[in-house]
């Protein structure tokens, strides 16, 4: 069984997360999505709050099972008896960080690839912060979140907004 690790902070999982995914599981025979519980970013959403959004849209495909970790993420994909990384990529912006990332990964654990696969056009523009940038404001976001996504977010901005 070939085993790819999906890492990322997920705060919130985005159609440009899902598209990345689903294509990567038409490739490995296992797929696990790991969200991170300890990196540098503030998140909105708690680790478990991000792992229950996953879980709600990929509920029901066995080759795709999501957990949290704390620690490093090769760490992890060692312990889960994984080689593979899988990252996307949008545009050359990201290419600085991940290309920083993989190299990081690399010299920690030599044997474990990172795998790029490019988002398509139509989610090149969408990231996590910008989606909850509209949410807060009210725009409209369904095209770029799936809709439990986007009632976790009106409800977390619902409960933070004064009353
Ligand atoms: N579609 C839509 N958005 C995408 C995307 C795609 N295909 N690919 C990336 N993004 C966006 C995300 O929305 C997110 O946007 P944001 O910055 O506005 O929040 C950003 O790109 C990246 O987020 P995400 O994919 O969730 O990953 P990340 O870069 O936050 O995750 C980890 C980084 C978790 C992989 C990294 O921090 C890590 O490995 N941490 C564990 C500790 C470790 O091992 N560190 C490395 C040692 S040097």
């Amino acid at each position: 069984m070939i085993r790819a690790v999906y890492p990322g902070t997920f705060d919130p999982m985005t159609n440009g997360h899902l598209d990345i995914l689903t294509r990567a599981a038409d490739l490995f025979d296992e797929i696990i999505v790991a969200v991170a519980d300890d990196n540098n970013k503030q998140t909105l959403f708690t680790p478990a709050e991000r792992l229950a959004l996953i879980e709600e849209e990929v509920n029901g495909q066995p080759k795709i099972k999501v957990m949290t970790f704390c620690g490093l993420t090769v760490e992890f994909a060692r312990r889960q008896g994984a080689r593979t990384l899988i990252r996307g990529l949008r545009a050359m912006s990201d290419y600085e960080y991940e290309l920083q990332l993989a190299m990081m990964n690399k010299k920690f654990a030599p044997e474990i690839e990172t795998i790029f696969l490019m988002a398509q056009v139509k989610y090149s523009f969408v990231s996590s912060s910008a989606i909850k940038w509209a949410s807060r404001l009210e725009g409209r976001i369904e095209d770029f979140v799936p809709a439990g996504v986007e009632r976790a977010l009106r409800e977390k901005y619902r409960l933070q907004a004064p009353r």
